[in-house]
């Protein structure tokens, strides 16, 4: 008698919940707990009335931060310091008691290395990666070995990954490669070169002699921002045609370009290095990234150049 009884419920219910049309009541629950309640679902419209635009998802209160990623230290995670200069120095996490990169670092920066860098700075770091040496990039990937990149701060390097390099010749791998694995990169890339050169520093760049003002042109500063902006990627100082014409001896000369005869002076130069596509050379690709200066920068280039006779 009992069993029927149940029996009977059972189906009841059944057939109240079967009725074959949509209710937005919720469906019947004989012991309900705290099943159904109140709340917002992501992606569905709140209609508990607890937000003012209608939106269950809302975006986080300004400035917030989650939890161990403030990054604020810029020198770790942009390799930047506070004048926005690339630093010398290698984080202090990465180094042991004698001031040099930790031997595991410099282990897990080759192991990245070899996944990540090899494709076009090649195994043993000389750029002559398969990418380069099968394909002929227009702008070559440089040697770990060669002068550009021995001198370049370590935050510079760590940009390299950070952001990429000179307009996206060389694309940014933050997605790839965490922070700290960058920072084992560099101190990688510092080794091999020691490798090679046992004079080569850990923090190359330290000793740059006299502070340069930013603020004067001079063929000092010029000379900094010829490898500051990268701008020894594809120009030499010494006849070498690299990717673009060297600087060297084209003060005062008369160039043709892609709009006519022109000649090499401050104007020139400056359009040169806002608006490269303005006037392109004639003999040489388009391929010069355009670069933000100021008219100071602009004009210490040209006063550095100048100084290539
Ligand atoms: C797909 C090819 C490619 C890969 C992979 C690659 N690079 Fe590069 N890299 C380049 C090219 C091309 C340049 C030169 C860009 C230029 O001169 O404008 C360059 C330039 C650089 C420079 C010089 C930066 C400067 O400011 O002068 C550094 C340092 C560097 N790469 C490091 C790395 C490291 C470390 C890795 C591995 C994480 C890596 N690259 C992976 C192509 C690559
Ligand atoms: C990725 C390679 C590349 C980089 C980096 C680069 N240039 Fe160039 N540049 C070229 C090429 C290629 C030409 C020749 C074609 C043209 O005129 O655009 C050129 C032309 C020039 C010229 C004209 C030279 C002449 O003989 O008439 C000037 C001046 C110049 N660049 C300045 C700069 C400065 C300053 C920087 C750094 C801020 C820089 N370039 C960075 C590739 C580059």
């Amino acid at each position: 008698m009992r069993n029927l009884l149940w029996s009977g419920v059972v189906c009841l219910v059944g057939l109240v919940g079967c009725r074959g049309w949509e209710s937005e009541k919720p469906p019947v629950h004989l012991i309900p707990n705290m099943d159904t309640q109140e709340k917002v679902k992501a992606y569905r419209k709140d209609t508990t009335g607890l937000f003012a635009d209608g939106r269950s998802m809302q975006a986080p209160v300004e400035g917030t931060v989650a939890l161990g990623q403030l990054n604020d230290d810029d020198a770790y995670f942009k390799g930047t310091d506070e004048k926005g200069e690339f630093v010398i120095k290698l984080p202090a996490a990465i180094k042991g008691d004698d001031g040099a990169p930790k031997a595991e670092v410099i282990a897990r920066g080759q192991q990245r290395f070899k996944i990540y860098c090899t494709p076009c700075h090649g195994a043993a770091g000389d750029g002559n990666g398969t990418v380069n040496t099968t394909k002929g990039l227009l702008v070559p990937p440089p040697s770990m070995f060669s002068d550009r990149v021995k001198e370049l701060p370590n935050g510079k390097v760590y940009a390299a990954m950070a952001v990429g390099v000179n307009n996206g010749n060389m694309a940014s791998y933050a997605a790839q490669i965490p922070v700290d694995d960058r920072w084992a990169i560099v101190a990688y890339v510092r080794d091999l070169e020691r490798s090679k050169d046992g004079n080569q520093a850990w923090e190359p760049g330290g000793d740059s002699g006299p502070a340069i003002d930013p603020n004067v042109a001079s063929a000092d500063l010029g000379k900094k921002l010829y490898k500051g902006k990268g701008c020894n990627a594809c120009h030499s100082v010494d006849g070498t045609k690299i990717v673009g014409p060297s600087f060297k001896g084209i003060w005062g000369k008369s160039e043709k370009t892609s709009a006519g005869d022109v000649t090499v002076d401050l104007a020139y130069v400056t359009e040169s290095i806002r608006t490269p596509m303005a006037k392109v050379v004639d003999g040489y690709p388009p391929a010069m990234p355009p670069a933000v200066v100021t008219d100071v920068e602009a004009q210490s280039i040209a006063m550095f150049i100048e100084t290539l006779k």
